[in-house]
């Protein structure tokens, strides 16, 4: 059956490669990105395949992804997959429009809030599928609150192990009354920009990441896998780190997540408000 999919950053790497791939299955896709000149060349790129629609919105500025969020919701009241796949490693300025770290911003805040507004949208048979990574470091919940001075592999690390957490959590809030949610590393060291940027080596096949998304977000196997981490470097499902077993620590770190969007949002208005 033909679904829905919503993929973030779906202009280059992983993303761009998960787009060709679902649109070469039949299903259709809601590309995303940040630069409008970028994402309608990658429309104009793989529109003869079939149906896609395009959203832009820079993930590190949560004013921006809340009406993202809403706009999906607007035109998909049925949404099926969420691929939360936009990241950053490393960027030119660290600190966002909301006074963030914007590598916490775009890796962590932003799939948080684009997932519970687009929540009642993809119902209890729809999947989320959350990019974690094999670099997993511990995080207290504060670090998400302000710039890091810590190097860029430190936060892409503890950024990710904070998303595998959330995810862990939302599987098991919302069990069979919503969507499944699976954190997936896509395999490590793939061909994409944000390799090369960070590691100065051109990687592996891109496609080995496209699969395994497509595999989690639409096969069988994966069905019964919400909260649940797949490792796509051993291809298994594998207990990630021992914080996200931590129900104390998890709770700690979502409340934070959530005060700190909340915070972001509300300041923006404020300031809107003012300036009008
Ligand atoms: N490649 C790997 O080996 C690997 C391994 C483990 C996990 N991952 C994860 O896989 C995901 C995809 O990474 P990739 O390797 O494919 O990286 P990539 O080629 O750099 O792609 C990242 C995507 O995210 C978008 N993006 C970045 N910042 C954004 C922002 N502020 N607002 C909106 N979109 C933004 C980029 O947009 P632009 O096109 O405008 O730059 C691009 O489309 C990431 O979450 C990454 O952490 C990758």
């Amino acid at each position: 059956m033909k679904k829905i999919v919503l993929i973030t950053g779906s202009t280059d790497g992983i993303g761009l490669e998960t787009a060709k791939l679902m649109l070469s299955l039949g299903h259709k896709v809601l590309l995303h990105g940040r630069n409008e000149a970028k994402l309608a060349q990658v429309k104009q790129q793989l529109s003869p395949l079939a149906e896609i629609e395009n959203y832009i919105a820079d993930l590190s500025d949560l004013a921006q992804v809340n009406i993202f969020a809403e706009k999906v919701s607007q035109d998909h009241p049925q949404l099926d997959i969420l691929i939360n796949n936009a990241g950053v490693y490393n960027v030119s300025e660290i600190v966002s429009s909301d006074g963030l770290d914007v590598r916490f911003a775009v890796n962590v805040l932003a799939p948080y809030l684009l997932t519970n507004k687009l929540i009642k949208n993809l119902g209890i048979t729809g999947r989320v599928i959350n990019l974690s990574s094999a670099a997993l470091a511990q995080i207290r919940p504060s670090e998400l609150t302000q710039p890091s001075a810590l190097s860029d592999s430190r936060v892409y690390a503890k950024s990710k192990l904070a998303l595998t957490m959330w995810s862990r959590h939302l599987a098991l809030k919302l069990g069979q009354n919503g969507p499944a949610i699976i954190a997936v590393n896509p395999a490590s060291m793939l061909a994409s920009k944000m390799v090369k940027e960070a590691y100065g080596i051109i990687g592996g096949d891109l496609t080995i990441g496209a699969k395994v998304l497509v595999k989690a977000a639409l096969s069988a196997e994966f069905s019964a896998a919400s909260g649940l981490y797949f490792d796509n470097d051993i291809g298994e499902f594998t207990s990630p780190h021992v914080d996200v077993a931590d129900e104390n620590k998890i709770a700690d770190l979502v409340r934070v997540i959530e005060n700190t969007n909340a915070r972001a949002l509300s300041s923006k208005e404020s300031n809107e408000t003012k300036n009008m």
